[in-house]
C-alpha cells in the first residue's frame, strides 16, 4: 500500500493492529483539529488526515514513549508510505532531538518533526487531551511540573510556528 490510505482504511488498520476504541477516539480527535490546521496552513490535507487518524497506532503494542517507534515499525510492515511512517515518528510531543532521546532510552535518532504536515500532526495531538480540545498552555504546564523544560520550549516554539502560518492562534483552531 504505498498510496496514502482514505479514512476508512485508517480505521480498518487501527482495528486490525489492536487498537483499543479509547485509542481510536482519540486519533479520530486528532483528526479533525489537524485536517483544520491543515486547510489553514494550505498543507495536504490527505496525508495529514491520514497520519493524524495512525498516529497512535503504536499504542495497539505499548502506551509508553516507544509507541512512536513501535507505530513506524508497524506502518513499514504495511507498506505505508514514508511520509506516513514519518509522521508518526515524529509526532511525540514536539518532537525529541537525538540528545534527548538517548537520555530516554529510545534508539538515538532525530525523532523531530521536518515537514509541515508532520508538524502539524504533532501539534494538533499536543491540542487535545484524550478526545477533548485545550490549549497548548496546559500541555507546556504539564511538561514544567516534569521540569522538562526543553520540551515545554518546543511546544510553545511549535504553537507559534504554525499559529504565524495560518495566521491565527491555534489555541482558537
Ligand atoms: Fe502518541
Amino acid at each position: 500500500m504505498s498510496m496514502i490510505p482514505d479514512p476508512e482504511q485508517c480505521y480498518r488498520l487501527l482495528r486490525e493492529a489492536g487498537c483499543s476504541d479509547e485509542v481510536i477516539n482519540h486519533c479520530e480527535a486528532v483528526r479533525k483539529v489537524a485536517v483544520r490546521i491543515a486547510k489553514k496552513a494550505h498543507a495536504n490535507i490527505q496525508l495529514v488526515e491520514a497520519g493524524a487518524l495512525l498516529h497512535d497506532i503504536g499504542r495497539s503494542k505499548t502506551q509508553g514513549i516507544m509507541h512512536g517507534i513501535e507505530g513506524a515499525k508497524i506502518a513499514t510492515e504495511l507498506g505505508l508510505p514514508l511520509s506516513i511512517v514519518n509522521i508518526i515518528e515524529r509526532h511525540l510531543g514536539a518532537g525529541i532531538p537525538i540528545e534527548e532521546a538517548e537520555t530516554l532510552g529510545l534508539p538515538p535518532k532525530d525523532y523531530m518533526p521536518i515537514t509541515l504536515e508532520e508538524k502539524i500532526v504533532a501539534h494538533a495531538d499536543n491540542l487535545i487531551d484524550n478526545d477533548r480540545e485545550h490549549p497548548i498552555e496546559i500541555e507546556v504546564e504539564k511538561a514544567l511540573k516534569k521540569g522538562h523544560t526543553k520540551h515545554a520550549e518546543r511546544l510553545m516554539e511549535l504553537h507559534r510556528e504554525l499559529s504565524q502560518r495560518c495566521g491565527m492562534d491555534l489555541n482558537d483552531i
